[in-house]
């Protein structure tokens, strides 16, 4: 009998649960309908507290929390003031860029803050019905933008939007990695069989057909992901836009459309039932759907960054590098 092999790649001593920083992209923030104009709250987001809040003309803005001048919490009694952002402590106010527009009390404004932005802020937008922001560790500005969803933009055709949230305790890249591991689908979620997967990667996005046309898979950077599920003479959509909490912990969200069967009974019933199959609440399955099992994954595993696979498994390593472009490294202030 030979010993087991305590070689360092096998041992599970060093590895971590969440080995990775926030990944650059769009995320979601909170549906819009949440953020009325002149609200100002307090988001934790990007492992950090961020101020959100909508202006009078109605356009959202998220900053760092501490004000340029004297360090004031803004989200603690800033208010929205027209179209700026107001810090209690001496009232000096900010556009959502983050340029300082006013010190009430300033004869002459200080040079710095005609020159640029003095408060962090991020590019903020509502699209889908949902407040976005673009997070890079270093403020590069966005470098793609969001797509187009006739799922969620069409005024007219679609229909169910169920929604749905979910904790995990782990990174974003953990949950998206489990689009390509299609072996666990037969294994974890009891499918019947291991489906086939094609992977296309270009740039931030990435086209996964999962099943020759089962479901079809459209995935915007790490943010963003649009699965269109074909069945039984139905499609249903799932967008899921899961949001980095912080390195560990992540926010799943998600928003299910089907087209508007309505003068279709048994077709409306059946996109109904694949809606329900994918959150695991379909009666009488024996598949589980995410919410039973991929949790209890989730929650608890480590990140193998050598994992030992087999030619049965799907496109992981593949994947791994297409979304390892989403880490950027911060830069220090000597380089800035
Ligand atoms: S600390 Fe914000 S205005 Fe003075
Ligand atoms: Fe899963």
């Amino acid at each position: 009998m030979s010993a087991i092999n305590l070689d360092q790649r096998l041992s599970s001593r060093t590895l971590e649960r969440h080995p990775f920083p926030i990944p650059t992209g769009w995320f979601f923030v909170d549906y819009s309908e949440n953020l009325k104009p002149g609200e100002v709250r307090n988001v934790e987001l990007f492992d950090q507290e961020w101020v959100l809040y909508r202006n009078e003309s109605g356009v959202p803005g998220m900053t760092d929390p501490y004000c340029p001048h004297l360090g004031a919490h803004i989200g603690h009694g800033g208010t929205v003031c027209g179209d700026h952002l107001r810090c209690p402590f001496h009232h000096w106010e900010y556009d959502e860029q983050g340029y300082c527009k006013k010190i009430p009390y300033a004869k002459v404004m200080p040079p710095i803050v005609k020159k640029g932005p003095i408060l962090l802020t991020l590019p903020t937008l509502d699209k889908y019905g949902m407040i976005w922001a673009w997070y890079h560790p270093n403020c590069v500005a966005p470098t793609w933008e969001l797509p187009y969803i006739p799922e969620m933009e069409d005024a007219s055709g679609w229909v169910g939007s169920r929604r749905g949230t979910w904790s995990a305790n782990t990174f974003l890249q953990e949950i998206a990695e489990n689009g390509v591991d299609v072996a666990h689908l037969k294994f974890l979620h009891g499918a019947p069989i291991i489906p086939p997967v094609d992977a296309a990667y270009e740039g931030h996005r990435m086209k996964l057909d999962i099943g020759h046309g089962y479901i079809l898979g459209d995935i915007h950077g790490p943010g963003l992901q649009v699965m269109h599920f074909h069945q039984n003479g139905i499609t249903a959509t799932m967008i899921s836009y899961t949001q980095p909490v912080t390195a560990g912990r992540s926010q799943m969200n998600m928003s299910f459309r089907h087209p508007d069967y309505s003068d279709d009974a048994a077709k409306f019933k059946e996109a109904e039932r694949v809606v329900d199959h994918m959150i695991g609440a379909a009666a009488g399955e024996s598949s589980a759907g995410f919410e039973a099992v991929d949790f209890m994954v989730w929650n608890h595993k480590k990140y193998r960054p050598k994992p030992l696979l087999c030619d049965g498994d799907g496109p992981i390593l593949k994947f791994r590098k297409w979304f390892s472009q989403f880490y950027v490294e911060p830069q220090t202030a000597a380089q800035a």
